[in-house]
């Protein structure tokens, strides 16, 4: 009997799931993410988005914080000046993701985040009222600024029990050349290594901060991942993965969004997304 997704995400960490979308399914996300950047507002660019530590000024940013519930645009650090105007790059060339509410306000999005597909991975992996808490559409564009450190996704998405399940879905076929993602394969059985929070001092300009430094992790216990455009691959909230810079010459689109379980689990009023008092997580069973 083919082994269930429950049991290899359970076992493994992480299961890939080979044409999840179909060539079709992934034009139509790169077509409508191409009106996107066509209406994108002037003053989105402002605003950069660093997976590096380093680089997190957006913790400084309530843009960021204020994008849980809308169509937000980050860029790369390296494409926008101290002016906030872009620089040499196009803005498709220059945005390192455009997030994080794509499955509640785009028509397209939406679909492709509630299809029966979708569904029934959620259902398969045993969640009873899956919520979806965030979407992101990422260019991984060329160049070293989208590179990700390692980290879990449950330190962003923190649920009481851990619930999170990242879906991630290649919209190009992603190589090691071009920044795939690697996994260290069973790192989900060692807990959530630190949390990302809104900081609880209202006298720090830091709006958000880690509750511990980054853990060190050995690069020789991850292996890479590489995958063909339309496969979509089950992340745990507990899994360690990053993704290296984009050696190629062009990007590499991914679409990827969260699901947390909504029955019996408590979301912190600390993690850093928070939607207004009058909105509630998209119920993929609902929609
Ligand atoms: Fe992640």
């Amino acid at each position: 009997m083919k082994e269930s997704i429950r049991s290899k995400l359970d076992s493994d960490g992480y299961v890939v799931l080979e044409d999840f979308l179909s060539e079709k399914e992934v034009d139509e996300l790169k077509d409508e993410i191409q009106i996107l950047i066509g209406n994108m507002p002037d003053q989105a660019q402002r605003t950069i988005f660093s997976g590096k530590e380093a680089d997190n000024q957006q913790n400084k940013a309530t843009y960021f914080l204020e994008s849980a519930d809308k169509i937000g645009y980050f860029f790369d650090a390296g494409a926008v000046g101290r002016d906030g105007g872009l620089l040499t790059r196009t803005p498709r060339a220059s945005l390192n993701k455009i997030a994080h509410a794509l499955h509640e306000h785009d028509p397209v999005f939406r679909r492709a985040t509630t299809s029966e597909r979708v569904k029934e991975a959620a259902f398969q992996l045993g969640f009873e009222e899956p919520l979806v808490v965030q979407s992101m559409y990422i260019f991984k564009n060329p160049g070293k600024d989208a590179e990700v450190k390692p980290h879990q996704d449950a330190s962003y998405l923190y649920t009481e029990p851990v619930s999170v399940v990242g879906f991630w879905i290649a919209l190009e076929d992603a190589t090691i050349e071009n920044g795939c993602l690697w996994f260290a394969r069973g790192s989900h059985r060692s807990g959530v290594h630190r949390r990302y929070r809104r900081n609880r001092d209202p006298a720090s300009p830091e709006l958000l901060v880690y509750d511990s430094p980054a853990p060190v992790y050995q690069k020789s216990s991850f292996e890479p991942v590489s995958v063909t455009k339309g496969t979509c691959i089950l992340i745990h909230g507990q899994v360690v993965h990053f993704s290296e810079a984009n050696r190629s010459s062009r990007s590499r689109d991914a679409y990827t969004f969260h699901v947390i379980e909504g029955k019996g689990t408590t979301y912190p009023e600390d993690n850093w997304l928070q939607l207004p008092p009058n909105k509630t997580f998209l119920n993929l069973y609902k929609n």
